[in-house]
């Protein structure tokens, strides 16, 4: 970083307001801040990239008596098989894993059936690795697991919808009068009593600062975010045994993003940018969502390896779950989207466009370069095949529709979020297999 202009001639040459001094004076300070915590996080290379796919470690050494170290694990899993590399399998007696209606838990915008999807086969396909065969998913086992401890989910509506996912995959096996689910603002937790156990949800679809946080009215286009904001939300995930991260969607405006540059909260910014569009917002920065993103994940990083428990907790990050709105991709019809599909894309290479592949580049480089021990879940591919699996129009709205949408389907549907039970189990038993036989 070089700021060598002293502030005081900076000033005085300029003419810049006391404000915007303030600011330049921050910025130095991040910086100074910031390359401090680089430099502890980024001299160990730990990784070769392209040997084993099982580096889905992410700066890990792969051996398996290293694995067998970390937290929760009882075993691991054979020779180092990529879980996440394989296909999808008909499996009509052991998937679903629960039915719709046995799980009270799912927000009615994923309740597929009750909405009136006529078929499910959606529920009946059962993820098989090339390498190896998953741990099949015990709710005993990792109730016990849990017991006296946190584990808690952290991003946008797609983690909300694994959260669900695993609070279907367990609460059947306890009783009713010994569970419960409630919602302080941002967090819903769901406590097991007589486990001394929850499983919780935290809305931070950025995981830093930005104008989308409140957990109810957060459908904004303009988007903001700001710059080393973390600890705004992270406060909130201290204590936490076991940490599963997400973010994505919100990133995908298809502009440039918006960064603020500052201290002042969000909020604030927001009324000052109302009042007048002046000289006020001249600390928000427009950057590619690669390089907002990459910030992010540094943010991330750098968050659990001042704040967790490492020796005794995990951390998880799961990547980008794919949306199937345009046909063509697939080779379909030029103007259809994910409304209709009842079966998986057979095409073992395909991968849908936009902008998966250089933000899943941004997560490769940056996890790469670093040494905090966050297990990957490398979902995305996996997800790309399961045009099938999203909640189209079998789902309650938000608003009710305009009687243009009614008339047209494939307009309205849904093709980001996923039926449950579903899709969103599977990246369960790959977080199980993680967690217990890494
Ligand atoms: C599930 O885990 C429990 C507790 O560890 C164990 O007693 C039981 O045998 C397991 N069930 C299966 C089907 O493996
Ligand atoms: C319950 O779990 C919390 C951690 O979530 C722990 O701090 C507390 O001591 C536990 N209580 C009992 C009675 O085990
Ligand atoms: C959806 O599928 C049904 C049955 O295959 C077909 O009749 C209908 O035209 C399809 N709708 C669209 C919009 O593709
Ligand atoms: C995740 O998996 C995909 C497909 O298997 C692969 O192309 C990508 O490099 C993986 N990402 C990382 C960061 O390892």
């Amino acid at each position: 970083m070089k700021h060598h202009t002293s502030p005081s001639s900076f000033l005085r040459r300029s003419r810049v307001s006391p404000y915007l001094f303030t600011f330049f004076v921050f910025i130095i300070f991040l910086a100074v801040l910031y390359s401090e915590d680089l430099s502890c996080l980024f001299k160990l290379p730990s990784l070769q990239p392209g040997k084993d796919p099982e580096q889905q470690k992410v700066g890990r050494p792969a051996s398996a008596t290293e694995h067998a170290r970390l937290p929760f694990a009882v075993g691991e899993t054979e020779g180092g098989c990529d879980v996440f590399s394989g296909k999808w399998v008909r499996d009509e007696s052991n998937r679903p894993l629960y039915e719709e209606w046995e799980c009270p838990y799912i927000q009615p915008q994923l309740t597929c059936q009750e909405h009136g999807r006529p078929e499910k086969e959606y529920q009946h396909w059962r993820w098989q690795p090339h390498g190896c065969s998953l741990q099949s998913f015990n709710a005993t086992f990792m109730l016990e697991k849990l017991r006296g401890k946190r584990m808690m989910f952290v991003g946008d509506s797609l983690n909300r919808g694994q959260f669900v996912s695993m609070v279907c995959l367990l609460h059947r096996i306890i009783p009713d009068h010994a569970k419960s689910m409630e919602t302080f603002d941002s967090l819903t937790v769901f406590r097991a009593e007589e486990y001394n156990a929850t499983i919780e949800f935290y809305w931070a679809p950025f995981l830093l600062e930005s104008n989308s946080d409140n957990a109810v009215i957060h459908r904004i286009a303009d988007r903001i975010v700001r710059k080393g904001s973390i600890n705004k939300h992270g406060q909130y995930w201290k204590g936490v045994d076991i940490l599963v991260f997400n973010t994505y969607l919100w990133w995908m405006t298809g502009l440039k993003m918006k960064i603020l540059y500052s201290t002042v909260p969000i909020a604030t910014q927001m009324q000052r940018m109302q009042g007048s569009f002046n000289d006020d917002v001249n600390d928000i920065m427009e950057v590619s969502t690669e390089d907002a993103y990459r910030m992010t994940m540094k943010s991330m990083l750098r968050w659990v390896q001042k704040n967790m428990d490492l020796p005794k907790t995990r951390v998880f990050f799961t990547s980008m779950s794919p949306t199937h709105g345009k046909s063509k991709e697939w080779g379909g019809d030029a103007e259809g989207n994910c409304y209709n599909e009842t079966t998986p894309i057979n095409d073992p290479t395909y991968w849908g466009s936009g902008s998966r592949k250089s933000i899943m580049q941004v997560i490769g480089e940056v996890f790469d370069k670093s040494k905090v021990p966050i297990t990957f879940l490398n979902i995305t591919q996996l997800s790309e095949y399961r045009k099938d699996a999203h909640t189209s129009i079998y789902k309650k709205q938000w608003s009710p529709l305009t009687p243009e949408q009614l008339a047209n389907p494939v307009s309205y549907a849904d093709c980001v979020h996923w039926c449950m039970p579903g899709l969103q189990d599977t990246w369960n038993e790959l977080l199980y297999n993680k967690l217990f036989y890494p």
